[in-house]
């Protein structure tokens, strides 16, 4: 088995913490079972293109248990826990292409090597698969009976491809079932993204102006996370409702170029790029922390902070880089620019990702038992696979809840009841 990775070496202490990621995943280990048992990937190849991490482990080895074939490379050249990888592919035999830290070439090779699996269904966060089977390996097309997209800029990628009439491949959009977006992006990436903040740099957030750039379930999570931990936060939008919402849970907003001047902590996770620009660093107090939570390392221009500043940057500490400006000023760029979730901490907790990739895995099922092609566009999750899912996460965290009374029903389905 062909794999790319750092150091077998290190697959003891990836096992270990694969094995307690999975403990707090309940929802997915029952899936598991069920897949040992009735194996309803078998046959088929399936390739990922996913953070590498503790509970990506996990999903893989459900997948695997259910009789797939499994490849896995890296969603971003930061996010790869190499003991996690180690552990893949020394005690679980799963062919892994990804090395944290590796150079822009090194991670397209690691998802050509992934492609060259010729899967027949490719699970991608961000779209990197779907975009290189319809630039490169066009000949897979007719194979891969879909993609499924994890995360939210993957699916306005992918829409923005069936809009143009480009998209060739059917594609599930599981980011958007709710026991994903509703939980993941937002309990995940607010407890995630404060801790790759206080992780990078230590620093307290109480009393601090904390600007999230972005109000979509991301940065309500991260909003709502950091006023927990006592900052004042400031919410910037472009879309109205949204902008009107965060004021209504309480939230200060106002326009980049005023925020820009009083946060202490920038934090964009908007999925659009050069959201803290030129502008902004010109106006930006000393000592200002700049970090991104989005899924590409777009969001801060990162060239117009180098324009703004003398030659020399430094690297003050593991994840924190300083830009001296041309008028003195420091400001610090967290993580490259790059998710400071993943790259500074490590992702989102385990019991979180349990019902994200519990909707993958019985997404994957979904499309191994469609019998011919589905249609080419981008697909929701079943309903009932969203369904199953939270009932399974209350019910593995003790939760009961009421069902509807024969009378209930027959009144939500009748429209003669008046007032
Ligand atoms: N995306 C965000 N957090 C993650 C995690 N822990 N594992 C995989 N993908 C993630």
């Amino acid at each position: 088995m062909e794999s790319d990775i750092l150091d077998g070496g290190l697959a003891e202490k990836g096992s270990k913490r694969v094995t307690w990621s999975g403990q707090n995943m309940p929802v997915l280990a029952l899936i598991g079972e069920r897949f040992k048992k009735e194996k309803p990937l078998k046959g088929l190849k399936v390739a990922a293109c996913l953070h590498v991490t503790s509970e990506t482990a996990n999903l893989m080895k459900v997948l695997r248990d259910g009789g797939a074939d499994v490849c896995l490379c890296a969603s971003n050249p930061l996010s790869t826990q190499d003991d996690v990888a180690a552990a893949l592919v020394e005690n679980d035999q799963i062919a892994v292409f990804a090395i944290r830290g590796e150079d822009n070439k090194t991670y397209y090779k690691h998802i050509h090597a992934t492609l060259d699996f010729e899967p027949d269904i490719t699970l991608d966060d961000g779209a990197d698969l779907v975009s290189l089977i319809h630039k490169e390996k066009i000949a897979l097309q007719p194979k891969v009976r879909a993609s499924l997209e994890e995360t939210t800029t993957g699916v306005i990628r992918l829409r923005a491809m069936a809009k143009d009439g480009a998209l060739k491949i059917p594609v599930v959009a599981v980011n958007d079932a709710d026991t994903k977006h509703l939980f993941d992006n937002r309990y995940g990436t607010g407890q995630s993204t404060v801790d790759g903040i206080i992780r990078a740099t230590d620093i307290l957030l109480a009393g601090r102006v904390v600007v999230a750039c972005g109000y979509g379930w991301c940065g309500r999570g991260f909003a709502d996370r950091a006023r927990g931990m006592g900052a004042r936060v400031v919410v910037t939008e472009v879309e109205p409702i949204r902008a009107l919402e965060a004021v209504m849970d309480g939230f200060q907003v106002l326009p980049m170029s005023e925020a820009a001047k009083i946060g202490d902590i920038f934090c964009t996770l908007t999925g659009n790029r050069s959201v803290l620009r030129g502008e902004h660093f010109e106006v930006m107090k000393d000592g200002a922390i700049v970090c991104n939570s989005g899924h590409f390392n777009i969001e801060i221009d990162i060239e117009a902070l180098q324009a703004a500043s003398t030659e020399v940057k430094r690297e003050v500490r593991e994840h924190v880089t300083e830009y001296r400006t041309k008028n003195g000023r420091s400001i610090y760029l967290l993580a490259e620019g790059r998710l400071v979730n993943l790259a500074a901490a490590r992702g989102h907790p385990s019991s979180v990702m349990d019902m994200s990739f519990a909707a993958q895995a019985l997404t994957t099922e979904f499309v191994a038992k469609q019998k011919g092609r589905m249609e080419v566009r981008v697909h929701d999750v079943p309903r009932e696979i969203d369904q199953t899912v939270a009932a399974l996460k209350l019910k593995s965290m003790g939760v009961s809840i009421d069902e509807l009374t024969a009378e209930q029903k027959e009144y939500l389905s009748s429209w003669e009841v008046g007032t």
